[in-house]
């Protein structure tokens, strides 16, 4: 059964010449580490990549030297723990899938890397789901363990809602950290994540329209003036 299809927002960045909102994936970012981070990872992020988009190299590099990381073997073949550097990724929260479904009841909380690409529409329904816990409707009756979301597939899902109105708190505290703020911030990160050269991509196909522009008028204009002698 498919889940209800998430209407279509606005997001500031959908535009054929517009940039993601960096401000809202530096909030996302936050509330990633302190909800979704419990439960999900973002395998394909490391603390570089967070530069120069929502964070200054030094902001990223005090924040990855706040996790321990395993490494080694060293000079006496030991494993030791240090703590993280830019070149590090973000940490999991589960060693391997069955630890994960283990922890939530069978269930597997996916790595949320590519997720806004991996779904149909995945920007517009990772913020329809968030936002999309209900009472199920009457005659509408949800198994043990699931709760009631018409946007997932199926409309049960082993997820609990997530997002409570400053379950996050953010550095900006000129932003109030409602539900839906939380929401749309954490799918802008999200959708940043799955397409990081998204703003490069955008902005190369403006330079290369450009340029074409010029060249086509340019040789316009020039087949004009040498054929006009013979007109
Ligand atoms: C599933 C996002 C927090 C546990 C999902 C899915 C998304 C998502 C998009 C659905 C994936 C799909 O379509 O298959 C998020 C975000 C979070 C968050 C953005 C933070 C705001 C959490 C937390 C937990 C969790 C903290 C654990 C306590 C799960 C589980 C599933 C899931 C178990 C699988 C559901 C099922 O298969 O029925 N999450 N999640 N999530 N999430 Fe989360």
């Amino acid at each position: 059964e498919m889940g209800l299809h998430p209407p279509e927002y606005p997001w500031p960045h959908s535009g054929l010449f517009s940039a993601y909102d960096h401000a809202a994936i530096r909030r996302g970012h936050q509330v990633y580490s302190q909800v979704c981070a419990a439960c999900h990872s973002v395998s394909q992020l490391h603390y570089r990549n967070l530069v120069g988009v929502a964070y200054t190299e030094d902001e990223a590099k005090e924040m990855a030297a706040e996790i321990e990381v395993e490494d080694g073997p060293n000079d006496e073949g030991e494993t030791f723990t240090r703590a993280g550097k830019l070149s590090d990724p973000l940490p999991r929260p589960y060693p391997n899938e069955e630890a994960a479904r283990y922890a939530n009841g069978g269930a597997y909380p996916p790595d949320l890397s590519l997720i806004t690409k991996a779904r149909h529409d995945g920007t517009n329904y990772v913020f329809s789901l968030l936002l999309g816990y209900h009472e199920p409707p009457a005659g509408v009756s949800v198994r043990e363990g699931l709760h009631y979301n018409p946007y997932f597939p199926g409309g049960a899902i082993a997820m609990p809602k997530m997002l409570v109105d400053e379950g996050t708190e953010y550095d900006d505290d000129s932003v109030f950290a409602t539900e839906s703020q939380q929401a749309k911030d954490v799918t802008t990160f999200l959708a940043w994540a799955a397409e990081p050269e998204h703003d490069e991509r955008k902005l190369m196909g403006a330079k290369w329209i450009f340029i074409l522009s010029v060249v086509l008028l340019t040789a316009g204009y020039y087949k004009r003036w040498k054929w006009a002698p013979l007109k």
